[in-house]
């Protein structure tokens, strides 16, 4: 079976001003004149800086990138990955949705998560939406079904009104502005927060970033407009190596905080493999039909 190309100009929308998107030489272009550029690898580059908060956020580092794809190949989030594919399966079941709509993975990084998704959901398309130069660039070609566009989400997210049947916001930071205007009637939200025992065997010996408690509470106290329909917290534990504690480590937002010498020392004292705490809520919410 051949795949149709996905068109992401159906549902990308300027982020300047939000107007409709054209094809033209180079990259796309809304009536406003507003150009954006297509890079070679097929991505738009959709990243403007948010009002106020000066330079538009450069998201993760190649280093990162890679980091994160090694530990999810490893298989060490394979729990957290099935959860939300399972909460966004059953939740558009029976949700009048249509069956061939938008997914959008916001901070979606190299799209893993999305994959996965797309993968139990074989009609919808897959946008993965992120800051990163370098995780874009794997996102647009991670999946037969996705496409992907870099763009700051502290300013709007570039996409139409009530175009995504599925919002997926796993690890992802920010705040949670926006995702009403652009879920469709009926449509559903699948966020992923770590608890405050997240690999806790790692953050506590490397005094790396705390999770703050009550996150998820957080997440759905924001969102007025949508329901909960679901909540479950993932909690195992996972055998890491050397290697992967570090990968662990290096592929969030410790990275800009942390010495990797210093990591790896410390990360010498204890023992190998490592039994690391998996604990991760997934929070399914769905806007009034
Ligand atoms: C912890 S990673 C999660 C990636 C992916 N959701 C996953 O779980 O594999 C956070 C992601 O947020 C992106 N990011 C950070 N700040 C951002 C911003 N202001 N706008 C869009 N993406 C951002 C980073 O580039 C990174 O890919
Ligand atoms: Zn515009």
């Amino acid at each position: 079976m051949t795949i149709a190309p996905v068109d992401d100009l159906e549902i990308l929308r300027c982020p300047h001003c939000g107007g409709a998107l054209e094809a033209v030489a180079g990259g796309a272009r809304c009536s406003a004149g507003h150009h954006h550029d297509r890079a070679k690898q097929g991505y738009l580059g959709l990243r403007v800086a948010a009002r106020g908060l000066g330079a538009p956020a450069a998201g993760d580092t190649a280093d990162m990138v890679d980091a994160r794809e090694r530990f999810q190949g490893a298989g060490h989030h394979d729990s957290v990955a099935a959860a939300v594919r399972d909460a966004a399966v059953a939740a558009l079941a029976g949700s009048g949705v249509r069956d061939d709509g938008w997914v959008v993975d916001l901070a979606g990084g190299p799209g893993w998560h999305l994959g996965h998704v797309l993968d139990a959901l074989p009609g919808m398309r897959g946008l993965v939406l992120d800051a990163s130069t370098i995780a874009v660039r794997r996102a647009q070609r991670s999946h037969p079904r996705a496409v992907a566009a870099t763009a700051d989400l502290r300013a709007r997210i570039p996409i139409a009104d009530g175009a995504a049947a599925l919002v997926l916001k796993v690890f992802a930071p920010g705040p949670a502005a926006e995702i009403e205007r652009v879920l469709t009637p009926g449509g559903v939200l699948v966020a992923a927060i770590p608890e405050p025992e997240h690999h806790r065997e790692l953050v506590q010996p490397l005094k790396l970033l705390k999770v703050p408690a009550g996150k998820a509470a957080e997440l759905v106290a924001s969102l007025p407009g949508l329901q909960e329909l679901a909540r479950t917290t993932v909690r195992e534990t996972v055998r890491v190596d050397r290697a992967g504690a570090l990968d662990a480590v290096f592929m969030g937002p410790n990275a800009f905080h942390q010495k990797r010498e210093q990591v790896e020392t410390a990360l010498a004292a204890l023992p190998e493999p490592l039994d690391v705490t998996v604990a991760v809520t997934v929070v399914t919410l769905r806007q009034p039909g």
